[in-house]
């Protein structure tokens, strides 16, 4: 079998034209791992932050990266190989994983490429009833969404805040999902709904029936409206826009009701809150094998559904990055490589 593969490489950051497509070592399988064809690859904002040499991270923060890299975290595909000690995966098992995050963000994951070595511990069996395209749309969105929402899954100390994020109930309350058209916000909408919740959606106006139809009661067109000016006494808002804008929202939560800032960076608003009576909590998403099996059951009987935005193949990164750089995305962005 030969020894190299094609991947997407980064010999240094800038824009999309740093997204060379071009021959690189296969990886090699180490313990605990296995080996995975990929078929696709979902794109994400660390993806394009990597990229651009992590701009939006304050310098204190950003990962060092050595060159060449290859982007990416999510993907799908068929294990090819399997170390030694993994006993739960077999080759020829479909698969789908978040690759090594947040360890990864200085460039571990390798998404972007024919072949990764993956953890078995992140990876879970791919829901039969879903393609490669629509699996790899899922990881890491869709753990964000649950790890805000449904359950943290782990005891790792958070980075972005002292105290361990707690999920909040979702039965019979009222949540507001920002950003609610793109790769978290319609995650969170349909697992608000899940959990029986009323669900505010608030998005740009072309998304209005999408979002209508993954389950949302009522959308805001942001362009038109301001949320903040028209919403009272919501019990949770999920804004999977966040920064430093966030705290507008805290006006539109019902004392003892929670702001959860999916990106965190910039919010200002502790004191009001404090005075509020609302509970503002972040977390960073963390890969998980057992969380993604769990989550593949509500993916393969339809509960929760991957919208795809566009795909573009493997050679064509480039082309994926400036459609993500236009924003306005509609669910996900994804690669397909085999
Ligand atoms: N904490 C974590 O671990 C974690 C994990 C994953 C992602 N994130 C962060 O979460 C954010 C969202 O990620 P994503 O993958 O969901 O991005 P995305 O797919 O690009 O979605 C962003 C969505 O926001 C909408 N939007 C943009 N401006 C808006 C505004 N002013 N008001 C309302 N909606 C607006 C966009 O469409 P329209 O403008 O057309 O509505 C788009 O649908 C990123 O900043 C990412 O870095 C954090």
């Amino acid at each position: 079998m030969s020894t190299m593969m094609k991947a997407i490489r980064l010999h240094a950051f800038g824009g999309p034209e740093v997204l060379h497509y071009e021959d690189a070592p296969k990886p090699e399988l180490k313990a605990g791992e296995v080996l995975v064809r990929v078929h696709a690859a979902g794109v994400n904002p660390p993806d394009w932050y990597l990229r651009d040499g992590y701009k939006v991270l304050p310098p204190e923060w950003q990962p060092q990266v050595s060159f060449p890299v290859i982007p990416g975290t999510d993907i799908s595909g068929v294990v090819v190989a399997v170390a030694d000690d993994v006993k739960n995966f077999s080759v020829d098992d479909n698969v789908y994983s978040m690759v090594r995050f947040p360890g990864s963000l200085s460039g571990d994951s390798k998404a972007y490429a024919e072949y990764v070595t993956v953890p078995a511990s992140e990876v879970a069996l791919k829901p039969g009833n879903i393609d490669h395209i629509h699996a790899a749309g899922a990881p890491m969105s869709l753990l964000t969404a649950w790890q805000f929402m449904i359950g943290l899954g782990h005891n790792e100390p958070n980075p972005l805040q002292p105290h361990r994020h707690e999920p909040v109930p979702l039965e019979g309350k009222t949540v507001l999902v920002n950003g609610a058209a793109g790769g978290v916000g319609h995650f969170a909408v349909q697992l608000a709904r899940w959990k029986g919740a009323r669900v505010i959606a608030v998005a740009s106006g072309k998304h209005e029936a999408f979002l209508h139809d993954l389950g949302a009661d009522e959308v805001i067109d942001y362009t038109r409206t301001a949320p903040e000016d028209v919403v009272h006494d919501v019990d949770l808002v999920v804004d999977s826009v966040g920064g430093p804008a966030t705290g507008r929202f805290l006006r539109t939560l019902r004392r003892g009701g929670a702001l959860f800032p999916v990106f965190s960076l910039g919010f200002s608003g502790a004191e009001e809150a404090e005075k509020l009576g609302v509970t503002v909590s972040t977390t960073q998403v963390r890969s998980s094998g057992a969380q993604l099996a769990e989550i593949g059951r509500l993916l393969n009987d339809g509960t929760i559904r991957v919208a795809i935005d566009s795909e573009f193949p493997l050679a064509d990164a480039r082309k994926a990055h400036e459609r993500a750089a236009q924003g306005h995305i509609q669910g996900k962005i994804v690669l397909t490589v085999a």
